[in-house]
């Protein structure tokens, strides 16, 4: 297979559980130069649950002040840790560097305002079940697809890819696919909200994944979005099959008394949707409780 030019140097801004497999897929297609960014050094990076593991030994590096301008900065922190990163892409970047920003939500150029011009952001919709098992080993739980824009820096987006098991698509329309999964992730929350609001508690989390489903719909809708036909439903129910014993990751952010996701998901469709005019109340509770 043909792996991407030689000469392409990538850095990937966080080593969880998305960039970590990221990471390996790309040092292991030989793609040149791959480094990761991290808040802390580890030994060895492996990917297993793929039929044949993967690992590698590739460069970790801890502090800003150490490192190169590169051709490609891949961002995989959570949409919270964002600024947090500021200095990484400050450091890593020359004006027309291309950021590819691997989060859940629709705000990706939003979120990196006063960073990166917008015309460099490539928002990627990532469809890549994947869990830490610890530092630097990752667990993939399906196959990794990522989803860019069918345009020139989605396209060189697509070539980092090549020779790796990571299928790019380059789609006519990745704003809709984010929102199709945002819906997704806003109905996600049902469960959680359920177990801590009286109010979300009396509803059912049926009834409150539908709700928030068709709120995060109606608000795409306002904002000129073309979902697919029954994507609240689509939602709902993959809401209501979520494995009783397997937390989603905002499920453990909040166990672990960590910052959650939740105000690039519901949080979007509240803010959006207040500015729109939309009842948005039950993504408004879910920011509310679950932060
Ligand atoms: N995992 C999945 O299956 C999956 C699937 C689809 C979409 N996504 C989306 O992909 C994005 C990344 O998710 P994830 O599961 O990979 O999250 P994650 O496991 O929490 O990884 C994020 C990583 O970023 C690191 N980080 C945060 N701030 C940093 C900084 N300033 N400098 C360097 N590293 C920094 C964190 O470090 P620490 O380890 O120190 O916290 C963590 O290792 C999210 O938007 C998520 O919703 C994930």
């Amino acid at each position: 297979m043909d792996s991407a030019p030689s000469s392409t140097s990538v850095a990937v801004v966080g080593l969880g559980a998305i960039g970590t497999r990221l990471v390996v897929e790309l040092a292991c297609a030989g793609t040149s130069d791959v480094f990761a960014c991290a808040r802390r050094k580890f030994a060895a990076l492996e990917l297993v649950g793929v039929e044949t593991p993967l690992e590698c030994t590739p460069r970790i590096e801890v502090d800003s002040a150490h490192v190169r301008r590169v051709d490609w900065v891949l961002l995989c922190t959570k949409a919270q840790h964002v600024e947090s990163a500021r200095d990484w892409l400050r450091a890593l970047r020359r004006d027309d560097t291309p950021v590819a920003v691997l989060q859940n939500g629709v705000e990706h150029r939003e979120r990196l305002a006063g960073m990166v011009r917008g015309e460099f952001v490539v928002p990627v919709v990532v469809d890549a079940p994947t869990e830490r098992v610890r530092d630097g080993s990752v667990r993939a739980r399906g196959p990794a697809r990522l989803s860019v824009s069918r345009d020139a820096l989605g396209q060189r987006f697509a070539e980092l890819f090549r020779g790796s098991n990571v299928l790019v698509e380059q789609v006519d329309d990745v704003r809709a696919l984010a929102w199709a999964k945002l819906v997704h992730n806003c109905a996600g929350a049902a469960r959680a909200l359920e177990a801590r609001s009286t109010l979300a508690a009396v509803l059912g989390r049926r009834e409150l994944a539908a709700r928030l489903a068709a709120e995060a719909v109606e608000v795409a809708t306002a904002l000129g979005v073309v979902l697919p036909a029954g994507a609240g439903a689509s939602a709902t129910a993959a809401a209501l099959a979520l494995e009783p014993d397997r937390r989603t990751s905002l499920e453990s952010d909040l166990a672990l008394g960590r910052p959650t996701e939740i105000d690039a998901r519901n949080g979007a469709v509240a803010r959006l949707g207040a500015q729109l005019g939309v009842d948005v109340r039950w993504n408004a509770l879910a920011l509310q409780q679950l932060r």
